[in-house]
């Protein structure tokens, strides 16, 4: 039977979900976003404007289009109830339902949520409903901590002080913002990681480890990002670290997929490998942007034989994957993400032709009549696949140099063997060999 999938959310992220659906042998794609993504929109039967976060509009969509699954790429559109109002009009929606979400959206249930369920690889953490509680725990602390605001910032809101501020200025961050609650939480020290799972009837499905750059600047300076760009291995592992290290990993997935039986979608597990093993930063409910862009270009199973098994009560099939490195580049408003004003607005011109032997991945940009659009957020990314990771950066380097966007800005340190180098002695110096 032929599936007719519906996409929700207009990313690299979902470009990447299109990608992979497009691939299917027996599935025709509809889309919906707020910005019309060409890239999406080459791959879809049709495509609908429409808020991600606008359920009902959503539903009514599906239903028009006969959707018999639904994907759904961001957040927002998870903690708005999407995925429980597509359930409720009787089209599966493979995401979690929003009180699951939590799991991403409220950062203090997440942190319960791990304490209730012995989750292991907690760090020590309080949560604080008032500000000025809040500051003065910063200002008092005697070790670093990481701030974070309680609900979605769009990976912008964490401080870490000792590290991208001072207690004081993380004082005065906590003071001076809008948010209401906060975690407060040890500061972990060691390489991050993710690792992706499908899951759904009780069952899950790992992917590669993939190695996210979270800094906007090269050498990993500047402030936080959603991600500037991201690398996977030929294996499931990265070069940094151990086959061990990665089933910890999964080990802590396990316990959260055991805790919560109710929970379909993507499960996102955002790891710091610790001179103690891992530990979590976060849990995320859906793809990671970039990291869907390693993970979907090199997995071999067909994505719609997931979703149907999810959906269908089956046992999901046992995934394949290609032996490759990936490494994804973003390049970004050169405003983004302090200023996102700069250089929204500019005309992107490399196309899928032009990013030569690499994959290319329209993000928030807009397609109008006269051209693609850059908006105020990340524009594109180019993702390169090789034997090793150095050789996926070179075909992703050569891409993004053909790109030659004026405005754009690239980390162009992402995948070098510099910086994995750099990774691997951090990691060594860490666990003292
Ligand atoms: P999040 O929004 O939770 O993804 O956090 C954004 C970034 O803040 C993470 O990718 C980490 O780099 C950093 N971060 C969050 N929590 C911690 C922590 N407990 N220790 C050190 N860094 C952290
Ligand atoms: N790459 C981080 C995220 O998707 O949240």
């Amino acid at each position: 039977m032929t599936e007719t999938v519906l996409l929700v959310g207009g990313g690299g992220r979902e470009h990447a979900i299109a990608r992979a659906v497009e691939r299917s042998p027996d599935a025709t794609l509809f889309a919906c976003a707020s910005n019309r993504n060409p890239g999406i929109d080459a791959a879809s039967e049709g495509f609908e404007p429409i808020e991600e976060t606008d359920a009902d509009a959503v539903v009514e969509y599906a239903r028009s289009v006969g959707a018999t699954l639904a994907v759904i790429g961001p957040e927002a559109a998870l903690e708005a109830g999407v995925a429980d109002a597509l359930d409720a009009a009787g089209v599966y929606a493979f995401g979690p339902h929003a009180e699951e979400a939590r799991i991403e959206t409220d950062k203090a249930f997440q942190r319960e949520f791990m304490a209730d369920n012995d989750i292991p690889g907690c760090p020590d953490y309080e949560v604080f409903e008032e500000p000025a509680a809040a500051a003065d725990h910063v200002r008092e602390a005697d070790r670093d901590l990481a701030i974070k605001p309680r609900g979605l910032t769009g990976g912008k809101g964490v401080r870490v002080t000792g590290d991208q501020v001072t207690a004081a200025e993380g004082a005065e961050y906590v003071r001076e913002s809008d948010h209401e609650a906060f975690v407060i939480e040890e500061r972990l020290v060691g390489e991050e990681f993710t690792v992706q799972a499908f899951v759904a009837n009780g069952q899950y499905r790992v992917t590669p480890a993939v190695q996210d750059h979270k800094r906007a600047y090269e050498g990993d300076e500047g402030p936080n990002t959603g991600g500037m760009g991201s690398y996977s291995d030929a294996s499931f592992e990265l070069p940094f670290m151990t086959e061990a290290d990665y089933t910890a990993a999964v080990d802590i997935l396990d316990a959260v997929v055991d805790a919560m039986p109710g929970y379909k979608g993507i499960l996102y597990g955002q790891f710091m490998l610790t001179a103690d093993g891992p530990k979590v930063v976060e849990f995320n409910a859906r793809f990671g942007d970039p990291e869907a862009m390693n993970t979907l270009p090199v997995l071999e199973t067909d994505v719609v034989s997931i979703l149907r098994a999810a959906r269908d009560g089956e046992d999901l099939p046992e995934l394949e994957f290609k032996n490759r490195a990936t490494v994804c580049k973003y390049a970004v408003p050169d405003g983004y993400p302090a200023d996102p004003q700069a250089q929204a607005g500019a005309e992107v011109t490399i196309d899928p032709g032009s990013a030569g032997e690499a994959l290319l991945f329209y993000a928030s940009v807009d397609a109008r009549e006269d051209g693609v659009y850059t908006t105020t957020s990340r524009s594109f990314a180019v993702v390169g696949r090789g034997d090793t990771v150095t050789g996926a950066e070179a075909v992703a380097a050569d891409a993004i140099h053909r790109a030659d966007e004026t405005g754009l800005r690239v980390r162009h340190d992402i995948g070098t063997a510099e910086l994995l180098q750099a990774r691997i002695d951090h990691m060594n110096r860490l666990r003292g060999d």
